[in-house]
């Protein structure tokens, strides 16, 4: 078994069980979302059949690969930092190493990136992964090689991901890629384009694969995961061509889940990211029928003001939303929600400032990622509305918004204390090695004295102390589920 590492960590080497007959050897890493975590899993397995083994060593790469995110500025900048790096490493102690970038900067950047960067040798789109080994030949000669083709079926489903980094516990299974939805702040639609589905007997038999290799929990992954609709393959907005059989036989998100539920009843299962347009009651009623499927939403909404959400392109209102969550709430009243926020959209006053954290008070959510607005080039709001709120507005209300979720996720720890909880261990604990550190089904970190428990194992912690982020227990017992 691998070392056990944070799976979402930024830039983390991805190491993965190597082959023996390889003899390239591959560095791989990845930003982003997990949806790039995922795929540099699959673009690894395409390698390991090229001859290639990864490395955690820049110093005795053959090949790099950085798997880059556009969403914000500054995850660009950070790439630009890793390339600095390598091109050092390259000057001063591999002067054979070739470096390729993948993901949405390579999309949205093109033949830019083998202009400004005179490191990068091969740049390659979300969707042209299996050109790989052509591209590869191509440097291999001496020549630069690019791929940012989009595809409109292409979803990997055939590929067995190597699983990179892995705690042989949790696992990401993608089941849809490219995004429809066009929130005018967003260029996921454009470096990852039209949104597709993956046949849903593949991802059945990923999932039995994974729990067959003593995986206990899997998130099914895609950018708009509620949006899911399998009736044979291709674009989603087709489905209205598709014939009568095509349409009885169609599969739909909340279908899938329960598919997987059935499959595997013991596997937990996970899902990211519902946008609120999207979900459905009947999701949210599968949810509550099956245990296996972990009672957490994460349902970004972006702004609490109507305007805003509507400036964003997000199609329902404040109260729209709001009567989601009160659905929620009815149809499943221990659910964890967890939102992602922006603030400093162009436009967006003191007023609108007021109704997102008016909103959050309404909600107090379990947790929250929060970001200032980023303009990105290309996107509608880039074209067409003026960056108009200062970096330091900007700054305040992010603080804001932090300080009031940091609140609202104390409320909710603190309504464990003193309960029960599950919690699937997935890894010791970085504060002390004599703790293991797992999640709840309402994903929330919970840490305790190890015992004689084990990685893998499902626990019933009683809960006796908190912080506003994490649980701090002691183990009752083994639960029944395991
Ligand atoms: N559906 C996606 C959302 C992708 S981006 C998913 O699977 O997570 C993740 C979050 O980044 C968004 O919810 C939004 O809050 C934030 N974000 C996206 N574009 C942004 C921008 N231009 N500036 C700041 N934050 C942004
Ligand atoms: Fe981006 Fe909106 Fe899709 S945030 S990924 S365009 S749902």
């Amino acid at each position: 078994m691998e070392k056990i590492i944070d799976e979402n960590k930024q830039g983390e080497t991805l190491t993965l069980e190597n082959k023996k007959d390889n003899n390239r050897k591959l560095f791989i890493e990845s930003y982003g979302c997990a949806m790039n975590f995922s795929d540099s899993e699959i673009v690894a397995s395409i390698l390991a059949n090229e001859g290639y083994n990864t490395t955690k060593n820049l110093e005795d790469a053959d090949l790099v690969l950085v798997n880059t995110c556009s969403i914000r500025d500054k995850a660009e900048q950070t790439v630009r930092k890793r390339l600095e790096k390598y091109n050092a490493v390259k000057r001063d102690s591999n002067p054979k190493m070739k470096v390729g970038v993948l993901g949405c900067m390579a999309e949205r950047l093109k033949t830019k990136f083998l202009e400004e960067e005179k490191i990068v040798d091969l740049v390659v789109g979300p969707d042209a992964y299996k050109d790989l080994p052509n591209l590869l030949a191509e440097v291999d000669e001496g020549r630069d090689a690019i791929n940012v083709m989009l595809s409109k079926d292409e979803t990997y489903g055939d590929i067995a991901p190597v699983r990179l980094n892995t705690n042989g516990v949790t696992a990401f299974v993608s089941i849809t890629r490219g995004c429809d939805n066009m929130c005018t702040f967003c260029v996921v639609p454009f470096t990852r384009g039209r949104e597709r589905s993956r046949d849903p007997q593949s991802i059945i038999e990923e999932v039995n694969d994974l729990w067959n290799r003593g995986f206990k929990e899997i998130t099914l992954l895609g950018q708009n995961v509620d949006s899911y609709l399998w009736y044979g393959g291709g674009l989603k907005k087709d489905f209205v061509k598709a014939s009568n059989i095509q349409k009885a036989t169609s599969v739909n998100f909340s279908n899938l889940l329960a598919m997987c539920a059935k499959a595997q009843p013991k596997m937990r299962i996970r899902f990211s990211t519902s946008n609120p347009q999207d979900l459905t009651l009947d999701v949210i009623e599968t949810m509550a029928k099956f245990n296996n499927i972990c009672n957490h939403i994460h349902l970004p909404v972006q702004s609490g003001s109507n305007r805003i959400l509507k400036e964003m392109n997000r199609l329902h209102t404040r109260e729209e939303y709001m009567a989601l969550i009160d659905n929620i709430r009815r149809i499943i009243p221990n659910c964890a929600i967890s939102q992602d926020m922006i603030v400093g959209f162009p436009t967006e006053t003191e007023a609108d400032h007021h109704d997102t954290m008016s909103l959050m008070e309404y909600v107090k959510y379990n947790f929250g990622y929060m970001f200032t607005y980023s303009e990105r080039p290309g996107t509608m709001a880039g074209r067409n509305m003026n960056d108009d709120v200062s970096e330091e507005v900007k700054k305040r209300r992010l603080q804001e918004i932090v300080d009031l979720q940091r609140i609202h996720s104390e409320i909710r720890t603190k309504e464990y204390l003193d309960t029960i909880v599950e919690v699937l261990i997935e890894k010791e604990s970085k504060k002390s090695d004599a703790q293991w550190s797992g999640r709840t089904a309402q994903n929330i970190v919970a840490v305790f004295p190890k015992e004689d428990y084990n990685i893998g194992e499902f626990v019933q912690v009683r809960v006796t102390n908190c912080t506003s982020a994490t649980l701090i227990g002691e183990a009752i017992s083994l639960s029944e589920n395991n």
